[in-house]
């Protein structure tokens, strides 16, 4: 079996590492057991990683290969930013190259970006000789907000999977309700949290506390490490967020009664630092704050802000993981905080992962200033830790690959034109 699996931007890479440390796994046992009475572990995976560079810088992407040990992709794209029809149509045209001369038998797409769509889009649509099975991982999620390009994004990718893995119940019902056949459909876990746990013990081993002055680095004696300070965590990156320069300055403001309490430590995502730059703001930096070279004027007077150049995978999950609150507008981060138990306020008026609020730690504020404040408050009032959601367990890309082991030995040959497991 042939599987090919394309990354593109900052989220995606933390869910496909599992996926492909499972394939070496699968290759690794088999190439020790001569004789296997297991049927499944009987063939080698050939895999091909493609990047299509939509986040291409170190920071954004480079990081993030090295923390979680990816391999150097077979193929870039080296796509780069653009307006969503640019992006998507350049991947596109790259990407179908790519997979006409590789002919997988299985493609994987992972999570709700341009790379994802645009990828799903080109294998629908090559000949069904050579058609590849469509995967995708993270299915059935939905905002109901057609507003977030992502939205769309999801919807168009699991309309055009063949096989589909969920993270969450709510995923399967969407799916369900959309006529999505149930024979097509799994809740397998969560690929972003299995990531998350394989290297839950490493981030301890980041210096970003001390870097950003959150640890007591004099105290505690040699070999024990000092206290950590009481903070938040901000990230901020959504369009409707923060290319308005009204909601910008709104989330800050909602934000100060936090900043009274302790130090929010804030990463800022590029498209964030060219916000604040094009629009005269400026944020009161802490020790490690590159982004104040880029700032000219104080932003709503909100001190207490410690904004910090994008963070590599270890150093952000050392920081999610001891910070009192984590306060943010990303998808991915909103089930992070629900697997450790941190409490989490996301600056959305929805979320297409309402498991982490009915059964973990997430509180849906809006973009008010008064409903900020609000769930801040509750959040900081907090003692319950919330629970973990069900198979979000370390093991979902395990599930994933015995599935399509399977799926690939009943599917050959391919599916004939026309085929869909869509009602
Ligand atoms: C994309 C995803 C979003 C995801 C986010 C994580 C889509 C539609 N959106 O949004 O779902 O949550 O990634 O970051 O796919 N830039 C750099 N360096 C990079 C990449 C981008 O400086 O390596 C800058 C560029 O100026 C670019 C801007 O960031 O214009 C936005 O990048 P883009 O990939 O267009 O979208 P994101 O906002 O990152």
């Amino acid at each position: 079996m042939k599987i090919l699996t394309v990354v593109g931007a900052r989220p995606n890479f933390m869910k496909a590492a599992p996926i492909i440390a499972a394939i070496d796994q699968h290759n690794r046992r088999l190439s020790v057991s001569t004789v296997s009475a297991d049927a499944e572990a009987a063939e080698p995976i050939q895999h091909v990683l493609v990047h299509t560079g939509q986040h291409y810088d170190e920071i954004m992407s480079g990081a993030f290969f090295t923390d979680l040990g990816l391999p150097k992709p077979d193929v870039h794209l080296g796509v780069a930013s653009g307006s969503h029809a640019v992006q998507t149509a350049e991947i596109m045209t790259k990407f179908e190259n790519v997979l006409v001369e590789a002919k997988p038998d299985v493609l994987i797409v992972v999570g709700d970006v341009n790379s994802t769509v645009a990828c799903a889009l080109v294998a629908a649509k090559i000949p069904a000789t050579t058609r590849p099975l469509i995967v995708h991982v993270e299915a059935g999620l939905r905002s109901f907000d057609r507003s977030m390009p992502e939205e769309t994004n999801r919807v168009i990718t699991d309309h055009l999977a063949d096989v589909l893995f969920v993270t969450e119940e709510s995923g399967l019902q969407n799916l369900r309700t959309e006529g999505v056949s149930p024979e097509a459909t799994h809740l397998v876990g969560n690929t972003m949290i299995d990531s998350l746990l394989a290297c839950k013990d490493r981030a301890e081993d980041s210096t970003i506390l001390e870097t950003l002055r959150l640890r007591d680095v004099g105290r505690g004696g040699e070999g024990s490490r000092g206290a950590i300070a009481r903070y938040a965590l901000l990230t901020l990156h959504r369009p409707q967020n923060v290319d308005d320069r009204r909601a910008f300055s709104d989330i800050v403001e909602g934000l100060d009664e936090l900043a009274a309490d302790c130090l929010i430590v804030f990463p800022v995502h590029p498209r964030t630092q060219r916000r604040i730059m094009d629009f005269g703001l400026s944020l009161d930096g802490g020790p490690g704050g590159s982004s104040r070279q880029h700032t000219s004027v104080q932003l709503a007077q909100t001190k207490g802000l410690m904004p910090i150049d994008p963070l590599g995978y270890l150093d952000f999950l050392c920081l999610m993981k001891h910070a009192r609150l984590v306060v943010t507008d990303s998808g991915g981060i909103q089930e992070e905080t629900t697997c450790l138990r941190v409490p989490c306020v996301t600056v959305r008026a929805n979320t297409e992962r309402p498991v982490t609020v009915h059964t973990g730690t997430n509180v849906i504020a809006g973009t008010t200033k008064e409903g900020i404040r609000l769930a801040i408050r509750s959040q900081m009032h907090r003692s319950v830790t919330g629970s973990i959601p069900d198979k979000w367990d370390g093991q979902a890309a395990k599930r994933i690959l015995e599935i399509l082991v399977r799926a690939h030995e009943q599917r050959a040959p391919r599916l004939p034109a026309g085929q869909s497991p869509h009602a």
